[in-house]
């Protein structure tokens, strides 16, 4: 599968004239994949993902009532809110992401219209490619849009991870919706998550972002997202004890882990080494794909995929066979899994000439151990999100 947003709005826009009839503004946010800086985005670290093809679509038109009317051609069913009374939690469906950010809006003080509004989702769901953050972002636009409001990009990806954090319940960073705000076509995003300052580093021409889904996601995922970050906090809270200026482990270097790491617990000690250690690697890999030095970025990679594996413990059997099927295939330049972990995808620099060969024996490769057959799509790096028409 070739991955290249090609959609260009026509066909949801007749579909939502058929359903509603009336004339849509649509509104069209990436999911994302990351390069490289994983579970240091709520450490105030560094990541470094790119927007990708797959895309989610948000059509909206008013209504004269106050009353947001919220279908998908993904799912069944109508969902009815009421502006005056939009519920403050989560209801248990996907339709949360929408409400949820009409209800962060309101919160923050922004008057909405009453509105129809169709979705339609290609990001793979359940696949660590933040078809979420995708969601979210569209319908924070599509909303916005539609009052003619004008926020800053930087600031609607920070209502949107408040959408997730505080309505749908859970307790991600910045990272997903940053990018899917942001990226930019033919580079990745080198975000600083403390300050929201960035660079674009660019894809090397010649270089194809290969991504490879396990198909598999398993259960432990949210909870074991949730004991991570503690375990981060708990690390922060005895660095801090030595110096009272520590607010992250952002703050924390290399030396000061040799030094007072002896006095945290072991595990606590693994979690806060990956996250030290993995934010010079992104800022490392920036430097690195700027130069074009791609030996480098395949170090880096793969130092990052044995630490998310053996010290964050977050990779899976199945990511770690998706990462093995990779090595030493021709024209392979760098991998190890992406995302929050636990199943979902691994992420490839692959030599684009030897990119389709790639793509069938790492395939092959994979479901003669597994005995899954596994999505491999061929991604480039895209533009962040936009209105379509
Ligand atoms: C999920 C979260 C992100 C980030 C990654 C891990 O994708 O949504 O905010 O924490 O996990 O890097």
């Amino acid at each position: 599968m070739n991955v290249h947003p090609e959609m260009n709005g026509s066909e949801l826009s007749q579909r939502f004239q058929d359903l509603f009839g009336q004339q849509p503004a649509i509104y069209r946010a990436p999911g994302r994949v990351n390069l490289i800086g994983e579970h240091t985005d709520y450490n105030d670290g560094f990541v470094m993902p790119a927007a990708i093809g797959f895309s989610t679509y948000v059509a909206i038109a008013p209504r004269p009532d106050s009353k947001l009317v919220v279908q998908s051609e993904n799912f069944t069913g109508s969902f009815e809110f009421d502006l005056e009374r939009l519920p403050s939690t989560r209801q248990g469906d996907w339709c949360d992401y929408v409400v949820g950010v009409a209800a962060i809006l309101q919160n923050l003080g922004h008057k909405l219209s009453g509105a129809n509004l169709l979705v339609h989702g290609e990001v793979p769901i359940g696949s660590g490619l933040s078809s979420s953050a995708a969601i979210e972002v569209a319908s924070a636009m599509a909303f916005l849009g539609l009052t003619e409001t004008q926020i800053p990009l930087s600031d609607l990806a920070k209502l949107c991870r408040q959408a997730e954090n505080e309505f749908v319940g859970a307790r991600v960073g910045i990272m997903d919706q940053f990018v899917s705000c942001k990226g930019k076509a033919g580079h990745a995003l080198l975000l600083d998550c403390r300050s929201l300052e960035y660079k674009f580093a660019p894809v090397p021409a010649g270089i194809q972002i290969v991504v490879c889904n396990t198909m598999v996601k398993h259960e432990l995922a949210s909870n074991a997202y949730n004991t991570r970050r503690q375990q981060c906090e708990e690390g922060v809270r005895l660095f801090a004890r030595h110096d009272p200026s520590i607010r992250s482990l952002r703050d924390v270097s290399a030396e000061m882990l040799n030094k007072y790491g002896n006095q945290l617990p072991a595990v606590v000690f693994n979690r806060c080494s990956h996250v030290i250690h993995e934010n010079q690697r992104t800022l490392d890999a920036a430097s690195a794909l700027e130069e074009g030095n791609l030996d480098r970025v395949h170090d880096l990679m793969r130092a990052s995929h044995q630490s998310l594996r053996d010290l964050y413990e977050v990779s899976c059997a199945e990511l770690d066979i998706m990462v093995g099927a990779a090595q030493g295939l021709p024209g392979f330049c760098g991998g190890r899994m992406t995302g929050g972990g636990f199943g979902g995808c691994t992420v490839n620099l692959v030599r684009k000439d030897s990119a389709p060969e790639f793509k069938e024996a790492v395939a092959e490769r994979y479901e003669k151990k597994t005995g899954i057959a596994p999505q491999i799509y061929l991604c480039t790096a895209e533009d962040g999100a936009q209105r379509l028409n």
